[in-house]
């Protein structure tokens, strides 16, 4: 599909201090916008000067929420090519979110395409030191002006790009996390396995507990006993015990992470213990106990490995591994990143060069 190019008048400025990037607040030239209308499909992709989107007051994504949003990042490498890591994944984790929330599906080589030129416009953007890449948000929306619930037949596509540094502002360092145990962010059934707006509504009153008493994030417990851990609001969540690594399985309600997902494969690949499988909190408190809770670390594209440091379940305080990042926590930062910046050999196949 032919994808139309409108240029902007004026380019902007590109942040000269890469340590002081954050993560979000900053936005390239350029974003892609594509429409559904039904009838038609999607169509008509259009690279076009970033800025505002006019939409109706009545349009449905604003009053139900039908939306849907994924998160990936552009790399420089040393030898200054880009790449991008299992980009496909995202593709097909947007369509199974499209599918739970009845959007029509997105043709994966069309997402595909449209970010490919996206990127060979905005190039320039990905950034050039360490640690800092250029974060990618493609994101899906009804903007049928309706004031009834039904699913919409009109939406947008759009994808925005934002240089951004560590997620935490402690970086590496281990990040200390609160066990919610009076709100849910997701049942069986519900939506917890697609990556949509509602599920991250439902996470904020938890976080803003969480950093009322100087916790950075939440660690989710399910939705019927809470019980059994599921994730925190941006990461997947793994522990070391007794020297296996073990995190939740995938029953729906958390998200299938693609960091998630290779973390298994390279740990399975180092010839380590990996079982995804329920795990209760009692059971990690009582592994603490025992002094065979080793690690703790989330995984997310945003996040990357982040070691935790302190697990706080109600009144109980787990100081994990003497709030140091562990050895199998730092072996996979290191490789990971190592494979996303170029500097390990990809031997899973996993980044795509963007050229
Ligand atoms: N869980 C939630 C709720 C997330 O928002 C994310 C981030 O995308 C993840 C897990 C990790 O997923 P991934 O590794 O695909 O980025
Ligand atoms: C990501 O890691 O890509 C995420 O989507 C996290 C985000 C909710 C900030």
């Amino acid at each position: 599909m032919e994808i139309k190019f409108t240029k902007a008048p004026q380019l902007k400025e590109k942040p000269v201090d890469e340590s002081k990037l954050g993560f979000g607040h900053i936005f390239t030239d350029y974003m892609l916008v594509m429409p559904y209308d039904e009838g038609l499909g999607w169509h008509d992709p259009e690279i076009r000067p970033y800025g505002n989107i006019e939409l109706s007051p009545a349009s449905m994504c604003l009053h139900y929420g039908q939306t849907v949003f994924e998160g990936l990042k552009a790399y420089r490498t040393a030898d200054d090519k880009i790449q991008l890591f299992r980009p496909d994944e995202n593709f097909k984790r947007l369509n199974v979110s499209h599918e739970r929330l009845v959007i029509p599906h997105l043709d994966e080589n069309l997402a595909m395409e449209c970010l490919m030129e996206l990127l060979k416009v905005e190039k320039d953007w990905v950034p050039h030191s360490e640690g800092a890449a250029l974060y990618i948000r493609p994101y899906t929306f009804a903007v049928d002006p309706f004031l009834g619930v039904k699913p919409g037949e009109h939406y947008l596509f759009v994808i925005i790009l934002s240089p951004s540094g560590a997620y935490y502002a402690s970086g590496l360092d281990p990040v200390n996390i609160y066990v919610e145990s009076k709100y849910v962010r997701a049942v069986r059934g519900g939506m917890g396995f697609a990556k949509t707006g509602g599920n991250y509504a439902a996470s904020l009153i938890g976080q803003d507990e969480a950093h009322k008493q100087n916790y950075s994030q939440v660690l989710w417990l399910d939705g019927v006993e809470q019980k059994y851990i599921e994730e925190v609001g941006a990461m997947n969540i793994f522990f070391v015990i007794d020297g296996e690594v073990i995190t939740p399985m995938l029953q729906g309600s958390i998200l299938p992470g693609i960091t998630r997902k290779s973390s298994i494969e390279l740990c399975k690949s180092w010839g380590l213990k990996v079982t995804e499988r329920r795990i209760t909190i009692e059971e990690v408190a009582e592994a603490y106990d025992n002094g065979k809770l080793d690690e703790v670390f989330g995984t997310g594209t945003a996040a990357v490995i982040s070691p935790v440091g302190h697990l706080k379940w109600n009144d109980k305080i787990m100081e994990i591994n003497n709030n140091k990042i562990g050895a199998i926590s730092q072996k996979l930062y290191d490789t990971m990143t190592g494979i996303q910046w170029g500097r390990v050999e990809d031997t899973f196949n996993w980044t795509v060069e963007v050229k």
